[in-house]
Protein backbone atom coordinates (compact mmCIF):
# COMPACT_ATOMS: atom_id res chain seq x y z
CA UNK A 1 0.00 0.00 0.00
CA UNK A 2 1.31 3.23 -0.95
CA UNK A 3 2.28 6.09 1.75
CA UNK A 4 -0.84 8.45 0.18
CA UNK A 5 -3.20 5.78 0.37
CA UNK A 6 -2.57 4.50 3.78
CA UNK A 7 -3.05 8.02 4.62
CA UNK A 8 -6.01 8.29 2.78
CA UNK A 9 -7.34 5.08 5.18
CA UNK A 10 -6.16 6.07 7.98
CA UNK A 11 -7.49 9.36 7.85
CA UNK A 12 -11.19 8.20 6.63
CA UNK A 13 -11.13 5.39 9.72
CA UNK A 14 -10.30 7.72 12.42
CA UNK A 15 -13.03 9.88 10.91
CA UNK A 16 -15.41 7.00 10.74
CA UNK A 17 -14.25 6.08 14.29
CA UNK A 18 -14.80 9.70 15.65
CA UNK A 19 -18.31 10.00 14.35
CA UNK A 20 -19.63 6.46 15.44
CA UNK A 21 -18.71 7.89 18.85
CA UNK A 22 -20.13 10.52 18.63
CA UNK A 23 -23.57 9.88 16.62
CA UNK A 24 -24.07 6.94 19.16
CA UNK A 25 -23.35 9.64 22.29
CA UNK A 26 -25.79 12.07 20.92
CA UNK A 27 -28.65 9.18 19.75
CA UNK A 28 -28.84 8.04 23.82
CA UNK A 29 -28.94 11.55 24.85
CA UNK A 30 -31.81 11.94 22.88
CA UNK A 31 -33.32 8.87 23.44
CA UNK A 32 -32.74 9.25 27.14
CA UNK A 33 -34.42 12.90 27.06
CA UNK A 34 -37.41 12.12 25.13
CA UNK A 35 -37.97 8.85 26.57
CA UNK A 36 -37.94 10.58 29.66
CA UNK A 37 -41.22 12.46 29.10
CA UNK A 38 -43.50 9.95 27.92
CA UNK A 39 -42.38 7.28 30.74
CA UNK A 40 -43.37 10.10 33.45
CA UNK A 41 -46.77 10.11 31.72
CA UNK A 42 -47.54 6.60 31.63
CA UNK A 43 -46.11 6.20 34.97
CA UNK A 44 -48.56 9.42 35.88
CA UNK A 45 -51.59 7.24 34.35
CA UNK A 46 -50.80 4.08 36.02
CA UNK A 47 -50.71 5.81 39.47
CA UNK A 48 -53.78 7.36 38.87
CA UNK A 49 -55.36 3.79 37.61
CA UNK A 50 -53.78 2.32 41.20
CA UNK A 51 -56.03 5.34 43.16
CA UNK A 52 -59.20 3.29 42.48
CA UNK A 53 -59.09 1.16 45.41
CA UNK A 54 -61.28 -1.93 43.65
CA UNK A 55 -58.04 -1.97 41.51
CA UNK A 56 -55.86 -3.78 44.72
CA UNK A 57 -58.76 -6.14 45.02
CA UNK A 58 -58.54 -9.43 42.62
CA UNK A 59 -62.52 -9.69 43.03
CA UNK A 60 -63.11 -7.06 40.44
CA UNK A 61 -60.11 -7.95 38.31
CA UNK A 62 -63.10 -9.60 35.61
CA UNK A 63 -64.67 -6.55 35.55
CA UNK A 64 -63.52 -4.63 32.26
CA UNK A 65 -65.19 -1.33 33.57
CA UNK A 66 -62.65 -0.86 35.73
CA UNK A 67 -59.85 0.18 33.60
CA UNK A 68 -62.21 1.50 30.58
CA UNK A 69 -62.13 4.56 31.29
CA UNK A 70 -58.27 5.20 30.85
CA UNK A 71 -58.00 3.79 27.39
CA UNK A 72 -57.19 6.39 24.96
CA UNK A 73 -56.55 4.78 21.16
CA UNK A 74 -52.91 2.85 20.49
CA UNK A 75 -52.97 1.93 24.11
CA UNK A 76 -52.80 -1.66 26.07
CA UNK A 77 -53.74 -1.55 29.89
CA UNK A 78 -53.53 -4.74 31.68
CA UNK A 79 -53.45 -6.42 34.93
CA UNK A 80 -51.40 -9.64 35.31
CA UNK A 81 -51.54 -11.66 38.37
CA UNK A 82 -48.29 -13.18 40.02
CA UNK A 83 -48.45 -16.47 38.40
CA UNK A 84 -47.59 -14.55 35.01
CA UNK A 85 -51.19 -14.96 33.52
CA UNK A 86 -53.29 -11.54 32.44
CA UNK A 87 -56.41 -11.17 34.39
CA UNK A 88 -57.84 -8.20 32.55
CA UNK A 89 -56.56 -6.48 29.41
CA UNK A 90 -57.85 -3.71 27.56
CA UNK A 91 -55.99 -2.47 24.15
CA UNK A 92 -56.68 0.25 21.40
CA UNK A 93 -54.09 -1.45 19.66
CA UNK A 94 -53.85 -5.05 19.27
CA UNK A 95 -50.23 -5.31 18.12
CA UNK A 96 -49.19 -4.12 21.94
CA UNK A 97 -50.57 -7.37 23.43
CA UNK A 98 -48.13 -9.02 21.17
CA UNK A 99 -45.66 -8.87 23.89
CA UNK A 100 -45.83 -11.40 26.86
CA UNK A 101 -46.79 -10.26 30.61
CA UNK A 102 -44.12 -8.90 32.40
CA UNK A 103 -44.25 -9.73 36.05
CA UNK A 104 -41.98 -7.67 38.23
CA UNK A 105 -42.18 -6.67 41.66
CA UNK A 106 -40.68 -2.79 41.45
CA UNK A 107 -41.55 -0.33 38.81
CA UNK A 108 -39.74 -0.88 35.27
CA UNK A 109 -39.94 0.15 32.01
CA UNK A 110 -38.57 -0.75 28.33
CA UNK A 111 -38.93 0.47 24.89
CA UNK A 112 -40.27 -2.11 22.68
CA UNK A 113 -39.36 -2.43 18.46
CA UNK A 114 -41.90 -4.38 16.36
CA UNK A 115 -42.05 -3.69 13.25
CA UNK A 116 -40.08 -0.59 13.06
CA UNK A 117 -42.20 1.25 15.31
CA UNK A 118 -41.39 1.99 18.81
CA UNK A 119 -43.76 1.07 21.83
CA UNK A 120 -43.22 1.98 25.29
CA UNK A 121 -44.60 -0.52 28.22
CA UNK A 122 -44.58 0.45 32.15
CA UNK A 123 -45.36 -1.68 35.04
CA UNK A 124 -46.25 -1.08 38.30
CA UNK A 125 -46.93 -4.15 41.08
CA UNK A 126 -50.42 -3.83 42.23
CA UNK A 127 -50.27 -3.72 46.13
CA UNK A 128 -52.92 -5.22 48.82
CA UNK A 129 -51.56 -4.08 51.85
CA UNK A 130 -48.13 -5.11 52.22
CA UNK A 131 -48.97 -7.95 49.44
CA UNK A 132 -47.94 -7.30 46.08
CA UNK A 133 -51.46 -9.35 44.35
CA UNK A 134 -50.18 -8.40 40.87
CA UNK A 135 -48.70 -5.95 38.39
CA UNK A 136 -50.02 -3.48 36.13
CA UNK A 137 -49.14 -2.89 33.16
CA UNK A 138 -49.68 -0.02 30.64
CA UNK A 139 -48.19 0.03 26.47
CA UNK A 140 -48.47 2.99 24.15
CA UNK A 141 -47.34 3.27 20.70
CA UNK A 142 -44.35 6.23 20.30
CA UNK A 143 -46.01 7.60 16.78
CA UNK A 144 -44.27 10.65 16.96
CA UNK A 145 -41.28 9.46 19.22
CA UNK A 146 -40.39 6.69 16.43
CA UNK A 147 -40.30 9.23 13.52
CA UNK A 148 -38.02 11.83 15.45
CA UNK A 149 -35.48 8.98 16.00
CA UNK A 150 -35.86 7.21 12.56
CA UNK A 151 -35.44 10.83 10.97
CA UNK A 152 -32.36 11.29 13.36
CA UNK A 153 -30.89 8.11 12.58
CA UNK A 154 -31.09 8.56 8.78
CA UNK A 155 -29.55 11.94 9.22
CA UNK A 156 -26.84 10.87 11.35
CA UNK A 157 -25.77 8.12 8.63
CA UNK A 158 -26.17 10.05 5.81
CA UNK A 159 -24.23 13.17 7.25
CA UNK A 160 -21.56 10.54 8.44
CA UNK A 161 -20.71 8.96 5.12
CA UNK A 162 -21.14 12.64 3.48
CA UNK A 163 -18.42 13.60 5.92
CA UNK A 164 -15.87 10.31 4.98
CA UNK A 165 -16.62 10.90 1.09
CA UNK A 166 -15.81 14.49 1.48
CA UNK A 167 -12.55 13.77 4.43
CA UNK A 168 -10.96 11.24 1.52
CA UNK A 169 -11.17 13.66 -1.24
CA UNK A 170 -9.75 16.26 0.40
CA UNK A 171 -7.59 13.69 1.91
CA UNK A 172 -6.24 12.34 -2.03
CA UNK A 173 -5.77 16.34 -2.69
CA UNK A 174 -3.92 17.36 0.37
CA UNK A 175 -1.39 14.18 0.33
CA UNK A 176 -0.42 14.82 -3.40
CA UNK A 177 0.58 18.31 -2.36
CA UNK A 178 2.35 16.80 0.80
CA UNK A 179 4.23 13.85 -0.96
CA UNK A 180 5.50 16.08 -3.67
CA UNK A 181 8.55 17.33 -1.93
CA UNK A 182 9.37 13.83 -1.37
CA UNK A 183 8.65 12.17 -5.61
CA UNK A 184 10.84 15.19 -6.24
CA UNK A 185 13.60 13.25 -3.37
CA UNK A 186 12.82 9.75 -5.13
CA UNK A 187 13.22 10.98 -8.66
CA UNK A 188 16.56 13.11 -8.08
CA UNK A 189 17.81 9.76 -6.25
CA UNK A 190 16.41 8.18 -9.43
CA UNK A 191 18.66 10.44 -11.62
CA UNK A 192 21.66 9.96 -9.74
CA UNK A 193 21.66 6.16 -9.56
CA UNK A 194 20.69 6.54 -13.74
CA UNK A 195 23.29 9.00 -14.66
CA UNK A 196 25.98 7.87 -11.88
CA UNK A 197 26.62 11.75 -11.52
CA UNK A 198 26.08 13.72 -8.23
CA UNK A 199 23.12 15.51 -8.26
CA UNK A 200 21.64 18.18 -5.89
CA UNK A 201 18.11 19.19 -4.42
CA UNK A 202 16.78 22.46 -6.22
CA UNK A 203 16.58 25.93 -4.62
CA UNK A 204 12.64 25.36 -4.27
CA UNK A 205 12.85 22.28 -2.20
CA UNK A 206 15.87 23.77 -0.24
CA UNK A 207 14.19 27.11 0.35
CA UNK A 208 11.41 24.84 2.72
CA UNK A 209 11.22 25.42 6.32
CA UNK A 210 10.00 22.15 7.19
CA UNK A 211 10.91 18.84 7.83
CA UNK A 212 11.17 17.90 4.68
CA UNK A 213 13.69 21.05 4.05
CA UNK A 214 15.43 19.72 6.68
CA UNK A 215 15.93 16.51 4.92
CA UNK A 216 17.23 18.52 1.95
CA UNK A 217 20.09 20.09 3.45
CA UNK A 218 20.94 16.93 4.41
CA UNK A 219 20.21 15.14 1.53
CA UNK A 220 22.66 18.12 -0.02
CA UNK A 221 25.47 18.24 2.59
CA UNK A 222 25.36 13.81 2.33
CA UNK A 223 26.19 14.39 -1.59
CA UNK A 224 28.81 16.81 -1.22
CA UNK A 225 30.46 14.88 1.00
CA UNK A 226 29.79 11.74 -0.87
CA UNK A 227 31.21 14.03 -4.01
CA UNK A 228 34.32 15.01 -2.16
CA UNK A 229 35.29 11.50 -1.22
CA UNK A 230 34.81 10.04 -4.32
CA UNK A 231 37.28 13.11 -5.97
CA UNK A 232 39.44 12.62 -3.15
CA UNK A 233 39.53 8.99 -3.80
CA UNK A 234 40.19 9.91 -7.50
CA UNK A 235 43.07 11.86 -7.16
CA UNK A 236 44.76 9.13 -4.69
CA UNK A 237 44.46 6.64 -6.95
CA UNK A 238 45.95 9.35 -10.10
CA UNK A 239 48.77 10.15 -7.36
CA UNK A 240 49.57 6.84 -6.41
CA UNK A 241 49.59 5.63 -10.26
CA UNK A 242 52.17 8.56 -10.95
CA UNK A 243 54.03 7.69 -7.87
CA UNK A 244 54.26 4.01 -8.73
CA UNK A 245 55.06 4.82 -12.74
CA UNK A 246 58.26 6.55 -11.80
CA UNK A 247 60.49 3.78 -10.40
CA UNK A 248 58.83 1.43 -12.11
CA UNK A 249 59.97 3.72 -15.29
CA UNK A 250 62.93 4.00 -14.16
CA UNK A 251 63.34 0.06 -13.82
CA UNK A 252 62.45 -0.64 -16.48
CA UNK A 253 65.11 1.37 -18.91
CA UNK A 254 67.93 0.17 -16.42
CA UNK A 255 67.30 -3.08 -17.15
CA UNK A 256 66.28 -2.56 -20.42
CA UNK A 257 70.18 -1.16 -20.70
CA UNK A 258 71.56 -4.14 -18.54
CA UNK A 259 70.04 -6.66 -21.67
CA UNK A 260 71.70 -4.49 -24.06
CA UNK A 261 74.87 -3.49 -22.95
CA UNK A 262 75.32 -5.64 -19.43
CA UNK A 263 77.71 -8.18 -20.69
CA UNK A 264 80.36 -5.30 -21.79
CA UNK A 265 80.43 -2.27 -19.77
CA UNK A 266 80.53 -3.14 -16.18
CA UNK A 267 80.77 0.13 -14.64
CA UNK A 268 76.91 0.44 -16.79
CA UNK A 269 75.80 -2.65 -15.16
CA UNK A 270 77.19 -1.26 -11.61
CA UNK A 271 74.57 1.67 -11.70
CA UNK A 272 72.27 0.12 -13.46
CA UNK A 273 71.82 -2.57 -10.32
CA UNK A 274 72.23 0.18 -7.96
CA UNK A 275 69.39 1.92 -9.60
CA UNK A 276 67.13 -0.95 -9.92
CA UNK A 277 68.03 -2.10 -5.84
CA UNK A 278 67.76 1.42 -5.09
CA UNK A 279 63.93 1.73 -7.07
CA UNK A 280 62.80 -1.32 -5.57
CA UNK A 281 63.29 -0.53 -2.84
CA UNK A 282 61.38 2.79 -2.85
CA UNK A 283 58.59 1.05 -4.55
CA UNK A 284 58.62 -1.42 -1.73
CA UNK A 285 58.08 1.32 0.92
CA UNK A 286 55.89 3.15 -1.13
CA UNK A 287 53.35 -0.35 -1.75
CA UNK A 288 53.79 -0.47 1.87
CA UNK A 289 52.65 3.16 2.96
CA UNK A 290 49.48 2.60 0.68
CA UNK A 291 48.58 -0.44 2.14
CA UNK A 292 48.81 0.76 5.82
CA UNK A 293 46.75 4.07 4.50
CA UNK A 294 44.00 1.32 3.11
CA UNK A 295 44.45 -0.32 6.45
CA UNK A 296 43.81 2.60 8.77
CA UNK A 297 40.57 2.54 7.23
CA UNK A 298 39.50 -0.77 8.97
CA UNK A 299 38.06 -1.10 12.55
CA UNK A 300 40.04 -3.59 14.35
CA UNK A 301 43.55 -1.57 13.12
CA UNK A 302 45.18 -0.56 16.31
CA UNK A 303 45.66 -3.15 19.49
CA UNK A 304 44.70 -1.04 22.37
CA UNK A 305 46.62 -1.49 26.04
CA UNK A 306 48.34 0.35 28.56
CA UNK A 307 51.87 1.14 27.52
CA UNK A 308 54.82 3.21 29.12
CA UNK A 309 54.78 6.48 26.17
CA UNK A 310 58.49 6.79 27.50
CA UNK A 311 59.79 3.76 26.72
CA UNK A 312 58.03 4.34 23.08
CA UNK A 313 59.70 7.50 22.60
CA UNK A 314 63.47 5.80 23.96
CA UNK A 315 62.99 2.85 21.71
CA UNK A 316 62.66 5.26 18.19
CA UNK A 317 64.74 7.61 19.16
CA UNK A 318 67.50 5.24 19.63
CA UNK A 319 66.56 3.06 16.62
CA UNK A 320 66.83 6.51 14.33
CA UNK A 321 69.58 7.46 15.90
CA UNK A 322 71.42 4.49 14.82
CA UNK A 323 69.87 4.12 11.12
CA UNK A 324 70.73 8.09 10.42
CA UNK A 325 73.83 8.66 12.78
CA UNK A 326 72.07 11.84 14.17
CA UNK A 327 72.03 12.74 17.65
CA UNK A 328 68.14 12.87 19.22
CA UNK A 329 67.47 14.65 22.37
CA UNK A 330 64.49 13.58 24.75
CA UNK A 331 63.31 16.49 26.88
CA UNK A 332 60.68 15.12 29.72
CA UNK A 333 60.29 15.46 33.49
CA UNK A 334 59.22 11.70 34.02
CA UNK A 335 60.85 8.43 33.04
CA UNK A 336 57.51 7.03 32.46
CA UNK A 337 53.98 8.04 31.52
CA UNK A 338 51.55 5.60 31.32
CA UNK A 339 48.61 5.50 28.47
CA UNK A 340 46.24 3.68 25.99
CA UNK A 341 47.41 2.90 22.70
CA UNK A 342 48.97 0.68 20.27
CA UNK A 343 52.59 0.44 21.08
CA UNK A 344 53.59 -0.40 17.54
CA UNK A 345 51.44 2.17 15.65
CA UNK A 346 52.93 4.71 17.75
CA UNK A 347 56.36 4.14 17.61
CA UNK A 348 55.58 4.21 13.68
CA UNK A 349 54.37 7.43 14.44
CA UNK A 350 57.51 8.73 16.48
CA UNK A 351 59.47 7.42 13.29
CA UNK A 352 57.93 9.40 10.22
CA UNK A 353 57.86 12.62 12.57
CA UNK A 354 61.77 11.84 13.35
CA UNK A 355 62.62 11.05 9.56
CA UNK A 356 61.12 14.15 8.76
CA UNK A 357 62.22 16.60 11.27
CA UNK A 358 66.19 14.22 10.63
CA UNK A 359 65.76 14.61 6.75
CA UNK A 360 64.77 18.57 6.11
CA UNK A 361 67.11 19.61 8.81
CA UNK A 362 71.23 19.55 10.04
CA UNK A 363 70.66 20.02 13.48
CA UNK A 364 69.92 17.88 16.36
CA UNK A 365 66.20 16.75 16.62
CA UNK A 366 64.67 17.09 20.13
CA UNK A 367 61.60 15.11 21.74
CA UNK A 368 59.78 16.99 24.47
CA UNK A 369 57.21 14.88 26.38
CA UNK A 370 55.14 16.70 27.91
CA UNK A 371 52.60 14.91 30.35
CA UNK A 372 48.81 16.80 31.50
CA UNK A 373 46.17 15.70 34.00
CA UNK A 374 44.26 14.42 30.95
CA UNK A 375 46.56 14.38 28.04
CA UNK A 376 50.32 13.90 26.80
CA UNK A 377 52.13 15.80 24.83
CA UNK A 378 54.25 14.66 22.58
CA UNK A 379 56.84 17.72 20.50
CA UNK A 380 59.54 16.18 17.90
CA UNK A 381 61.26 19.72 17.25
CA UNK A 382 64.33 20.27 14.55
CA UNK A 383 65.71 23.83 13.06
CA UNK A 384 65.79 22.90 9.69
CA UNK A 385 64.67 24.12 6.18
CA UNK A 386 61.04 24.67 7.85
CA UNK A 387 58.05 25.38 5.66
CA UNK A 388 55.92 28.61 4.50
CA UNK A 389 52.56 29.26 6.20
CA UNK A 390 50.80 28.47 2.97
CA UNK A 391 51.73 24.96 2.75
CA UNK A 392 50.94 24.42 6.64
CA UNK A 393 46.86 23.53 5.92
CA UNK A 394 48.10 20.45 3.16
CA UNK A 395 50.73 18.45 5.07
CA UNK A 396 49.02 16.48 5.62
CA UNK A 397 47.42 15.27 2.52
CA UNK A 398 48.21 12.49 0.43
CA UNK A 399 51.18 12.39 -1.93
CA UNK A 400 51.99 16.21 -1.09
CA UNK A 401 55.44 17.52 -0.46
CA UNK A 402 56.15 21.20 -0.70
CA UNK A 403 58.83 22.66 -3.30
CA UNK A 404 61.81 22.89 -0.38
CA UNK A 405 61.50 20.14 0.06
CA UNK A 406 61.47 18.32 -3.20
CA UNK A 407 64.12 20.34 -4.49
CA UNK A 408 66.44 18.73 -1.53
CA UNK A 409 65.93 15.43 -3.90
CA UNK A 410 65.36 13.45 -0.13
CA UNK A 411 63.11 11.40 -1.98
CA UNK A 412 59.90 10.76 0.44
CA UNK A 413 56.50 9.94 -1.31
CA UNK A 414 54.91 12.81 0.91
CA UNK A 415 52.54 10.07 2.75
CA UNK A 416 54.10 10.13 5.96
CA UNK A 417 52.02 12.47 7.52
CA UNK A 418 48.97 11.04 6.38
CA UNK A 419 49.91 8.12 8.04
CA UNK A 420 51.07 10.38 11.33
CA UNK A 421 47.18 11.55 11.07
CA UNK A 422 45.57 7.92 10.95
CA UNK A 423 46.57 7.28 13.98
CA UNK A 424 46.98 9.74 15.89
CA UNK A 425 42.96 10.56 14.94
CA UNK A 426 42.48 6.42 15.77
CA UNK A 427 43.43 7.45 19.38
CA UNK A 428 41.29 10.15 19.25
CA UNK A 429 44.02 12.73 19.81
CA UNK A 430 45.38 15.29 17.41
CA UNK A 431 48.24 16.82 15.62
CA UNK A 432 49.01 20.32 14.59
CA UNK A 433 52.44 21.64 13.14
CA UNK A 434 54.32 24.78 13.89
CA UNK A 435 56.93 26.41 11.22
CA UNK A 436 58.70 28.72 10.26
CA UNK A 437 61.15 28.74 6.85
CA UNK A 438 64.90 28.48 7.80
CA UNK A 439 64.18 28.38 11.44
CA UNK A 440 62.46 24.90 11.57
CA UNK A 441 59.36 22.96 12.46
CA UNK A 442 57.65 21.89 15.98
CA UNK A 443 55.05 18.53 15.18
CA UNK A 444 53.21 18.55 18.23
CA UNK A 445 50.93 15.58 19.12
CA UNK A 446 48.57 15.66 21.66
CA UNK A 447 46.78 12.20 23.09
CA UNK A 448 44.49 11.28 25.68
CA UNK A 449 45.50 9.09 28.59
N1 LIG B 1 60.23 18.68 9.76
C1 LIG B 1 59.95 19.17 8.55
N2 LIG B 1 60.64 20.24 8.06
C2 LIG B 1 60.36 20.72 6.84
N3 LIG B 1 59.41 20.24 6.00
C3 LIG B 1 58.69 19.17 6.44
C4 LIG B 1 58.92 18.60 7.72
N4 LIG B 1 58.04 17.58 7.88
C5 LIG B 1 57.32 17.52 6.73
N5 LIG B 1 57.71 18.46 5.87
C6 LIG B 1 57.12 18.74 4.55
O1 LIG B 1 55.89 18.08 4.47
C7 LIG B 1 55.87 17.19 3.36
C8 LIG B 1 55.05 15.99 3.69
O2 LIG B 1 55.68 15.19 4.66
P1 LIG B 1 55.47 13.65 4.67
O3 LIG B 1 56.18 13.06 5.81
O4 LIG B 1 54.02 13.42 4.56
O5 LIG B 1 56.10 13.22 3.30
P2 LIG B 1 57.61 12.95 2.90
O6 LIG B 1 58.46 13.05 4.09
O7 LIG B 1 57.89 13.86 1.77
O8 LIG B 1 57.54 11.50 2.35
P3 LIG B 1 57.39 10.12 3.15
O9 LIG B 1 57.25 10.49 4.59
O10 LIG B 1 56.17 9.52 2.57
O11 LIG B 1 58.60 9.36 2.87
C9 LIG B 1 57.30 16.86 3.11
O12 LIG B 1 57.48 16.50 1.79
C10 LIG B 1 57.96 18.19 3.41
O13 LIG B 1 57.83 19.05 2.34
MG1 LIG C 1 58.02 11.93 5.81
Amino acid sequence: MSLRTRLMVLTSAWLVFILVLFSTLLYSFFVGITAKSEKELLFGKAQSILENRKVHDERYWSDADLLDEFLVSDEMIRIIGMDGLVKLELQSNEILVVEPPHVTTRDSFSIKRIDKTRYLYVEVPIMSGSEQIGVLEIARKLTKWSLYINVLTTALILMSIGAVVVSAIGSFFYSSFLFQPLRQLNSTMQMIQLSGTFRKLDDEFMARTDELGKLGITFNEMISRLEELVQKQKRFVADASHELRTPLTIIESYAGMLNRWGSEDPELRKEAIDAILGESHRLKSLVGSLMQLAESEQEDWLRMEQIDLMAIVRSAASAMEVAFSRDIRIESRSDSVPITGDSEKLKQLLIILLDNAIKYSAEPVRIRVVALQQAVQVMVVDEGIGMEDKTLPFLFDRFFRTDLARTRQTGGFGLGLSIAKSIVERHEGAIRIESRPGKGTTVIVELPR
